[in-house]
């Protein structure tokens, strides 16, 4: 009898997200592949097998009866490097300041910006850290991390080196994004920056980023700007993302398209039209509903008109210190809850079309022989427990390439 790592036996559910290699649409969403009574081997990190009562021999037995089993959380657009926090613009807030209100008066962004370039970068590496760490406890194996508290080169730099130093060092696959255009410095115009991101920071990221980012919006930086920066990162091998339509329709869905962006993150207020080509071109749409929710915002992203058009969705934390949560179940919670999404659809959102965002979807994202073993246990019945059983941290078990973290 072949010997195992890690032999998984007996979930209640074993939700494996078997299906097409490719992110999932409209009907596709809700089919989570569930195996009853499933068990799963793993050895030296890969999936060997899956199924029901699996004959192998393992030192290492986890008999989760009455528990489900699924791949570990995806978390495909986080900001997780930055310094101190910013809980007194709750009161802000609460009197009516809007996000932008409280950006325009040198909070927000700019506030952070300047704890990140004066905070010293052991500090710097131990608070994200600490998040990474508190993500791997929420059930995150893989996340997305973007620079953009730097907004001047060597900080932009900073950042991204920190990720590459958490990226060696933590459980948690870190895949980093540079987003330079986070916001516009002081004492700069748009274009001046812009000018400053092409000339000089680009030409220095070489095997610090994978991605690239723009915050495109109204007051931030403009559809011609962004398309600008995106194109020219592709010519340093960049993929484009972007934060595309959050407060005011810009076009940023039409733009995510034709740059070819891997994904379009927020879109609360994206056109039918810039949808519709989002899903012919199967850009993915990565939801973010912690951050209306963190600006008690009644509006959130159209998840089900999105899902009926066929966009691939993807949901995410947006982790920083606008919205500061690790937790991916919460984000499940608040997509059933907030933007009527099934429990399914959350789960697919949150595990395959998010490795589809950050274009590991052949090695995560789902349980099938051949994987990536990253696989997480939550101590509840069913999958639909997630969104329901909300407010508390359901994982017991999180396995990151094959080994129990
Ligand atoms: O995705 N909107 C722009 N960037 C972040 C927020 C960053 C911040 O407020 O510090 C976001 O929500
Ligand atoms: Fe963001």
């Amino acid at each position: 009898m072949e010997i195992v790592d890690i032999l998984i036996k007996n979930a209640n559910e074993l939700i494996t997200l078997k299906g097409p290699d490719k992110s999932r649409t409209k009907k596709e969403m809700s089919n989570l592949s569930i195996i009853n009574k499933g068990s799963i081997a793993v050895k030296d990190g890969i999936i060997v097998d899956v199924g029901k009562n699996l004959k192998y021999k393992s030192e290492t037995v986890i008999n989760a009866k009455g528990k489900i089993a699924l791949p570990g959380f995806v978390d495909p657009h986080t900001h997780v490097v930055f310094a101190g926090s910013r809980e007194f613009e709750l009161d802000m807030k609460l009197r009516g300041l809007t996000y932008m209100d409280i950006l325009k008066k040198g909070g927000g962004i700019f506030y952070t910006v300047n704890e990140t370039r004066k905070a010293p970068e052991e500090s710097l590496l131990r608070q994200s850290k600490n998040r990474l760490d508190s993500m791997l406890m929420h059930g995150t194996t893989t996340c997305e991390a973007k620079s953009g508290y730097g907004l001047e080169t060597e900080t932009e730099l900073k950042i991204l080196k920190i990720l590459k130093k958490l990226n060696d060092s933590h459980s948690i696959d870190i895949v980093s994004t540079f987003l330079g255009a986070h916001a516009v410095p002081k004492g700069y115009s748009a274009d001046e920056y812009v000018d400053v991101i092409i000339n000089e920071m680009f030409p220095r990221l070489k095997g610090l980023a994978q991605f690239c980012d723009v915050f495109c919006e109204k007051g931030v930086f403009t559809v011609e700007q962004s398309r600008r920066i995106l194109n020219t990162g592709k010519k340093y091998g960049l993929i484009p993302k972007i934060h595309a339509d959050e407060i005011v329709d810009t076009g940023g869905a039409s733009l995510a398209v034709e740059v070819g962006a891997i994904s379009a993150d927020h879109l609360l207020m994206s056109s039918d039209k810039g949808l519709k080509e989002m899903a012919k071109k199967c850009v993915i749409g990565v939801l973010l509903p912690g951050t209306p929710f963190s600006l008690m915002q009644q509006t959130y992203a159209p998840a089900r008109k999105m899902i009926e058009l066929g966009v691939p969705v993807a949901l995410a934390t947006d982790l920083n210190p606008n919205c500061w949560t690790e937790n991916m179940q919460f984000i499940i919670q608040l997509a059933c809850l907030n933007m009527k999404m099934t429990p399914a659809e959350a789960i697919t959102a949150a595990t395959f079309n998010a490795a589809c965002a950050l274009g590991l979807n052949s090695t995560i994202g789902s349980l099938e022989k051949g994987k990536q073993a990253d696989v997480i246990i939550l101590d509840c019945p069913n999958h639909k427990f997630i969104p329901y059983h909300f407010g508390v941290n359901l994982v017991e078990t999180v396995i990151k390439n094959g080994r129990i973290v």
